[in-house]
């Protein structure tokens, strides 16, 4: 049968990663053994107590109804304390948070929420790509705005100032940024809430990596007036090593919590009740969890300079993230024939910046999810090649 796929498809592609793990998969299947240091999968487990709670839990007999769509108190509460202990950010949790299933569901929630055909989005270049693919879903219209080294990986508020903005409905920030590694500070924030409320932008900020080698997490909200221009994402994916377990959550005014929620209680129905109450131990978590997690992903990092630089690659040591985000070496065409060239010479795969947008085209970025012996073995494979 030929059944045509809907136009809200056109110009969608497959995720790049499905696609480029698929003829990893095919490399796999012809013998070769590929090490894999492109995506951002944790490959550390939760605390051991997140998991006992959600062994108990599972094990009892009235856990298994389908959940309310705004979760359980028990998990806003946890949410509202960690929001207050962590970011200082005083949050009421019967109104203004939403816990999610990951906060990439949240993306495509908030687009499908607030955006009409013909609205238009800011959107970073490079940034995470879902941001594009959900505007585009939702009939909305991307519209980039490009971080560049130059500008330390920050918007230009100066030339966005003069762009028609007549049409911006919304606006997606993330900062640890992803791809770049770049650190949020009270100065952008404070920018992005001015911006926001000047223009009657909303400002979405997506914060999931804000504990990653960053010994100061910060939140958007945390800025004073936030609350009426912008809402804020978050997620246990990589904080607590959960990415399996699809928790993240929504904060923000009540208006906008409700009107998410209209579009959310539509898609799903609630979250696994032992998953919330694994959260609440997992949000419970005190700094020594957070420093255990970050002085591995120190060492690995360490491993990864070392890595770009037997490829020759620039990279700035003051990044934050789950992620190393280097510029290619002068000569080679852009960070896609970089990564095709290690990945067939030394069969170890690294993404290609472009990925992220056009302004990403000379750069790589290197994921921190592997054990250093994984990278000792990509470098020596490399450092192998190099001889021949
Ligand atoms: C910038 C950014 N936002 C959101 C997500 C999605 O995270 P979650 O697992 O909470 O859906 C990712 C995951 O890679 C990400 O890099």
């Amino acid at each position: 049968m030929q059944i045509a796929k809907s136009t809200r498809l056109e110009g969608i592609g497959e995720y790049y990663f499905s696609q480029k793990l698929r003829e990893i998969e095919q490399l796999k299947k012809a013998g070769k053994n590929i090490i894999n240091l492109g995506i951002g999968s944790p490959d550390l487990p939760p605390h051991p107590s997140v998991i006992k709670v959600l062994q108990d839990q599972a094990g009892l007999a009235n856990t298994h109804a389908y959940q309310s769509y705004k979760g359980v108190p028990a998990l806003r509460n946890a949410i509202a304390e960690w929001y207050k202990i962590q970011y200082q950010v005083g949050l009421n949790p019967d109104t203004q948070i939403l816990p999610l299933l990951g906060s990439k569901e949240g993306i495509m929630h908030i687009c499908m929420t607030y955006l009409n055909e013909g609205d238009q989005v800011l959107i970073p270049n490079p940034g995470y790509p879902t941001y594009t693919s959900a505007v585009k879903l939702a009939g909305g219209t991307p519209v980039y705005f490009e971080l560049t080294e130059q500008n330390n990986w920050e918007p230009d508020f100066a030339a966005l100032e003069v762009s028609d903005l007549s049409k911006v409905k919304l606006m997606w920030v993330n900062y640890p940024q992803m791809p770049t590694g770049k650190k949020p500070s009270i100065e952008l924030f404070e920018k992005l809430i001015a911006f926001g409320k000047q223009h009657q932008i909303l400002i979405c900020h997506d914060n999931p990596y804000s504990f990653i080698l960053n010994d100061a997490p910060m939140s958007l909200l945390s800025i004073p007036g936030a609350m009426e221009t912008a809402i804020e994402l978050n997620s246990l994916s990589k904080s607590q090593n959960m990415a399996g377990w699809r928790v993240g959550m929504l904060c923000g005014a009540e208006d906008r919590i409700n009107e998410v929620l209209t579009f959310k209680s539509n898609m799903d129905s609630g979250m696994f009740l032992p998953v919330q109450h694994a959260a609440v131990a997992a949000l419970g978590l005190g700094n020594d969890w957070y420093d255990s997690v970050n002085e591995i992903y120190a060492k690995r990092r360490e491993k990864v300079f070392e890595l770009l630089d037997t490829i020759q690659c620039k990279y700035s040591t003051n990044q934050v993230g789950m992620f190393v985000w280097a510029k290619i070496p002068e000569g080679v065409k852009d960070g896609y024939e970089l990564s095709d060239q290690v990945l067939y010479n030394s069969n170890v795969f690294i993404t290609p910046g472009g990925i992220f947008g056009s302004a990403g085209n000379q750069f790589i970025r290197v994921s921190l999810c592997g054990s250093v012996t994984k990278f000792e073995e990509a470098i020596q494979r490399i450092n192998a090649q190099k001889k021949n």
